[in-house]
């Protein structure tokens, strides 16, 4: 198939996937409890680290004009994004100054997408797909914040980081349609593709055991 063909195949898997990943029903803000805006900003600076580094690892493995700018943007945009996030920590009353949101490591999409060695693996993985994951989640982080009535956070949410990483995803996009032309190219999209939808899910199932978190922000 063609590789707009194949794109729009892919989309449709994995728009079809991310309604299981994301069901309505489970917006329900515990601003008592653990579960509130100021921890789930904390989760949110650990995701902003993991994207800014896996996209400058890759930045500086290709040879690609194109490809490199579109990792540096990338790098930059969830670099701009950890700071905002720091920013309006502190003016929730947390100081992220000394904190290190990976000090126990780097985690199980991190450590997948670390092993990806072509780049239409890497855009597949890494930029169309965790990106169209984050768009999501961050569209229901903002109705989580809006129940909370923190409208500060909801606002930062809606006017620039998730224009930024919806654009991650076009990035993604407009590559794919570059490098996904061989059938053996698009399997292994569509493998690195399949891989971060399941690690992405298998990643909400455990902290919804262990933290009871449906919906961290993403990246
Ligand atoms: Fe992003
Ligand atoms: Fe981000």
């Amino acid at each position: 198939m063609t590789s707009e063909e194949f794109v729009r195949e892919l989309d449709e898997g994995n728009q079809a996937i991310l309604k299981r990943l994301a069901p309505d029903d489970t917006l329900k803000p515990e601003v008592e409890g653990d579960l509130n805006v100021l921890n789930l900003l904390k989760v949110a600076l650990r995701n902003e680290i993991e994207a800014t580094e896996i996209a400058a690892r890759w930045q500086v493995t290709t040879n690609d004009v194109d490809v490199k700018m579109a990792f540096a943007r990338q790098a930059g945009d969830e670099a701009k994004h950890y700071r905002m996030i720091v920013d309006r920590l502190r003016e929730l009353g947390f100081d992220a100054a000394g904190f290190n949101p990976v000090a126990k490591g780097y985690g199980p999409l991190f450590q997948y997408l670390d092993t990806l060695k072509t780049t239409v693996e890497r855009v597949a993985a890494g930029q169309f797909t965790r990106e169209a994951i984050a768009v999501v989640k961050n569209r229901q982080f903002i109705e989580f914040c809006e129940r909370a009535g923190d409208k500060v956070t909801a606002t930062l949410y809606r006017d620039v980081i998730e224009p930024d990483e919806h654009f991650h995803h076009l990035l993604g996009r407009s590559l794919l349609l570059r490098f996904a032309t061989t059938p053996d190219d698009q399997e292994a999209a569509r493998r690195a593709a399949a891989r971060t939808m399941s690690l992405a899910e298998e990643i909400q199932l455990a902290a919804l055991k262990t933290a009871g978190i449906h919906h961290a922000p993403g990246c």
